[in-house]
C-alpha cells in the first residue's frame, strides 16, 4: 500500500510539474497572445508572470518531495555559490542531470539568446547554479554559444566556477571546440589552468584536436608542456587519440616531442596504436627512439609484429639495437613491404652500414630486395663501395636482373671506381652485355 501510494506521488508529482507549467503558459499566452515558440513552450508569456510568485509555486509543488528525500541524503550538497532556490527549482527524481535544471540553464544550453535576455531582465540570477554547480556559464559555453557566453559575462556570471565534477567554463568551451568562448573567458579572467588538474581544459582540446582552443588557450598563457601525471602531456593525449593535425600544431609551437606520460614517450604510444604518419611526424620533429619506458622498452618494441611501421624505425634510425631486438622478439627480419622493400634494402638505401652487417649475419637474405630491385642494384645507384663489397662477400648476386632487365654493374654511374670493383669481383668471367 505505501508503494502503491509512493508510485502515485511519483507520477503525480513529475506529471503535475509539466502539467502546471502547461496550465501557466497557456493562460499567460492568452493574456499576451503571443505567438508560441514551440522549443521553450510560452517562454514570452511566461516570464511576465511574477518572479517570486513562480518561485512560491515552485516551493509548493516539491516541498513534500524534499520531506520524502530527506532519509535518503544521497544528492550532492549545495555549494556555498548555490542559490538556496536552486532546489526549489528542482525535481529530485528525474536524477543528475535534469535535476536542478532552470530556464536559464535550458535556454544557455540551446543559445537561445532572447530567452536568457528576458529571463535576466527578470530577474533570474546569472549565477544560479544546479546542485552540481552547473551555472548557465557552464551550459552556453558546452553548446559553444558565443552571444549567450557574452550576455551572461556581460551581467557578471562568475567564469572560474567549478561544477562539482571540477568542470569550469573553460573547460567545457574546450569540450565543444569554440574558439570565440574560449576567447572571451580567457580575456574576462577565467584561469587557463584551472585549480583542478581532474578537468584541464587544453588536454581536452588536445585530446579532441580542437587545435584553435589549444591556439588561443597558448595566446592567454597556456602551458601546451603541461604535464598532469593521470593524463601526460597534450602531445601525448593529442597521439594517443590520433589528432594528427593536432599533434602537428603542437609540435610546430614548441612542444616537447619526448614529453609524455611518466615514462612513456609520445613515440612509445605512436608505436602501440601503430600510426605510420605519427610516428613519421614525431620523428620529423627528432623525437627520440632510444628513450625507454617504465617497462624498460624502446618504442620500436611496442609495434605490433607485421607492422609497417617496424620498417619505418629501422628506415629512419637503421639503429643496430633494433634489429637485435626484432630478431630477438622473433621478427622476421626478411619481411618485406611491396612498397618498402626489405629491412636490408631500406639499409642498404641509407646506407646505414652498421645496420646492413648486423642483418646479414642475422641471416637476411641477401638478395631480397624490393621487387626485382636487389639490394646490389640500390647500392651499385648510389656507388657504396663498402656496401657493394659487404653484400658480394654474402654471396650477392652480380648476374641478378632488375625489372627493366638491367644488372648492378649497369646502375653504376660512369666514371665510378665501383665498375672497377664489380669487374675484379667477377674476375675472369666478362659480363657480355657490358659495353665498356
Ligand atoms: C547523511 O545522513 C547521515 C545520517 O542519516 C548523516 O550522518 C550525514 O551527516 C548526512 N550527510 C549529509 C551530507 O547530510
Ligand atoms: C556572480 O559570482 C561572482 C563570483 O562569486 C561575483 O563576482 C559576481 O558578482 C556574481 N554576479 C552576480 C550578478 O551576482
Ligand atoms: C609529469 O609529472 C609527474 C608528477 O606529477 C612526474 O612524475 C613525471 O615524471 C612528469 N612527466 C614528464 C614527462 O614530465
Ligand atoms: C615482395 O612482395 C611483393 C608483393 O608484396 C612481391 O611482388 C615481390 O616479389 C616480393 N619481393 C621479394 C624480394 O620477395
Amino acid at each position: 500500500m505505501v508503494c502503491v501510494c509512493a508510485l502515485v506521488r511519483f507520477s503525480l508529482t513529475t506529471g503535475s510539474t509539466h502539467i502546471t507549467l502547461l496550465v501557466l503558459f497557456s493562460v499567460a499566452d492568452s493574456l499576451t497572445s503571443q505567438p508560441q515558440n514551440w522549443n521553450f513552450p510560452g517562454a514570452r508569456g511566461a516570464w511576465n508572470l511574477d518572479f517570486p510568485k513562480q518561485l512560491k509555486w515552485n516551493v509548493d509543488q516539491e516541498s513534500p518531495m524534499a520531506g520524502e528525500q530527506g532519509g535518503k541524503n544521497g544528492s550532492k550538497p549545495l555549494g556555498p555559490g548555490g542559490y538556496p532556490d536552486t532546489r526549489l527549482l528542482s525535481n529530485p527524481l528525474m536524477g543528475d542531470v535534469v535535476s536542478d535544471w532552470s530556464p536559464m540553464h535550458e535556454a544557455a544550453i540551446h543559445g537561445r539568446v532572447l530567452s536568457l535576455r528576458n529571463l535576466i531582465s527578470q530577474g533570474w540570477p546569472v549565477n544560479l547554479t544546479t546542485a552540481d554547480r552547473v551555472s548557465p556559464l557552464h551550459e552556453a559555453c558546452l553548446g559553444g554559444h558565443l552571444p549567450c557566453a557574452n550576455i551572461l559575462i556581460k551581467h557578471g556570471a562568475e567564469v572560474n566556477g567549478m561544477t562539482t565534477d571540477w568542470h569550469t567554463p573553460l573547460f567545457n568551451a574546450c569540450i565543444s571546440g569554440s574558439q570565440d568562448c574560449v576567447n572571451l573567458l580567457l580575456q574576462h579572467g577565467a584561469s587557463p589552468h584551472p585549480e583542478s588538474d581532474l578537468a584541464s581544459p587544453i588536454h581536452e582540446a588536445a585530446k579532441r584536436g580542437h587545435v584553435e582552443c589549444i591556439e588561443t588557450l597558448a595566446a592567454h598563457g597556456g602551458d601546451i608542456d603541461r604535464n598532469i601525471s593521470h593524463l601526460g602531456t597534450p602531445l601525448y593525449l593529442a597521439c594517443e587519440n590520433q589528432q594528427i593535425a593536432c599533434v602537428k600544431k603542437l609540435l610546430e609551437s614548441g612542444a616537447g616531442v619526448n614529453k609524455g606520460k611518466g615514462l612513456d614517450s609520445p613515440l612509445h604510444v605512436v608505436a602501440r596504436i601503430c600510426s605510420e604518419e605519427l610516428a613519421c611526424l614525431l620523428m620529423d620533429f627528432g623525437a627520440d627512439t632510444r628513450a625507454k619506458n617504465a617497462e624498460g622498452k624502446h618504442p620500436v618494441e611496442l609495434v605490433p609484429p607485421d607492422s609497417p611501421l617496424t620498417q619505418l624505425f629501422l628506415e629512419r634510425e637503421g639503429h643496430v639495437e633494433c634489429i637485435e631486438t626484432l630478431a630477438a622478439h622473433g621478427g622476421d627480419i626478411d619481411r618485406n613491404i611491396s612498397h618498402l622493400g626489405t629491412p636490408l634494402y631500406l639499409a642498404c638505401e641509407n646506407q646505414q652500414i652498421a645496420c646492413v652487417k648486423k642483418l646479414l649475419e642475422s641471416g637476411a637474405g641477401v638478395n631480397k630486395g624490393k621487387g626485382l630491385d636487389s639490394p646490389l642494384h640500390v647500392v651499385a645507384r648510389i656507388c657504396s663501395e663498402e656496401l657493394a663489397c659487404l653484400l658480394m662477400d654474402f654471396g650477392a648476386d652480380t648476374r641478378a636482373k632488375n625489372a627493366e632487365g638491367k644488372h648492378p654493374v649497369e646502375l653504376v654511374p660512369p666514371d665510378s671506381p665501383l665498375t672497377q670493383l664489380f669487374l675484379e669481383r667477377e674476375g675472369a668471367s666478362p659480363l657480355p652485355e657490358l659495353k665498356l
